[in-house]
């Protein structure tokens, strides 16, 4: 395999999403964390529901809407300010510990996102996480008006960055996407962050599902769809050996 250019979905796989839970916490004491999966949940549904819909909206506004959604579901206050609040936290999410060293490693190929993200929250987070300095591009699927797993959000890569399919390494924890981007003829890592016998465990400690833990089986299980990555990793810290080969 020569990889040319190792691209990287961003929330869940460079960002961590479950980084809102802070402020969601702060907004709403006690509704943090049942927050934060709802809001992840419905904003990655109503995604496919747009594609399918051909009701396409920018990423920002289905953040804005999924997170209504999850407001109004739990029986909580929709205050603008909150509201902006919650999604002022989606600009600067914590990138995951081993983002930047990894990104640094991998110097000698080209480096992008290819992400739902709209251009400007993906503007704003690589800039207020200094990951902007890293990469060669940012691509957002805004440029297709379709979100991924269709494949004509894939195709953004070799357009933007001139590197067949063959020769890119596209990495992701999300299963939905990894499938998406095997399905289209890419090479593939998957970030395992929650191995299946660590659900397992978790799932044995408890009387009840924590609205985490239902998130880490809906959302970060492999899927049933018939395409498994080329590579499962632990960490984005374990990409440059691979590439490497
Ligand atoms: C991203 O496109 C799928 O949310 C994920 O960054």
């Amino acid at each position: 395999m020569t990889i040319k250019a190792v691209v990287f979905d961003a929330y869940g796989t460079l960002y961590d999403v479950q980084s809102v839970a802070d402020v969601a916490e702060q907004c709403f004491p006690g509704h943090g964390d049942v927050i934060t999966q709802i809001w992840r949940l419905k904003q990655l549904e109503y995604t496919w529901l747009r594609s399918l819909m051909e009701r396409y909206e920018d990423f920002t506004t289905v953040t804005r809407e999924s997170l209504v959604f999850t407001l109004r579901s739990l029986g909580l206050a929709q205050e603008p300010a909150v509201v902006a609040r919650l999604m002022e936290r989606y600009l600067r999410l914590d990138p995951y510990p081993d983002a930047g060293s990894t990104l640094a490693a991998l110097g000698r190929y080209q480096r992008a996102i290819l992400s739902n993200g709209s251009p400007a929250m993906l503007k704003a987070l690589v800039k207020a996480t200094g990951l902007n300095q890293l990469l060669d591009a940012t691509i957002s699927v805004d440029a297709r008006k379709v979100f991924k797993p269709s494949p004509l959000a894939y195709t953004l890569i070799e357009q933007v960055l001139g590197t067949p399919p063959a020769e890119v390494l596209f990495v992701s924890s999300n299963p939905f996407d990894v499938c998406g981007a095997k399905s289209f003829g890419l090479n593939v890592a998957w970030i395992e962050r929650v191995p299946a016998a660590a659900l397992v465990q978790d799932l044995a400690q408890r009387d009840r599902i924590a609205p985490r833990t239902l998130f880490n089986i809906l959302r970060a299980q492999p899927e049933e769809l018939g395409f498994a990555p080329d590579y499962r990793v632990s960490a984005l810290a374990d990409l440059p050996a691979i590439v490497a080969g």
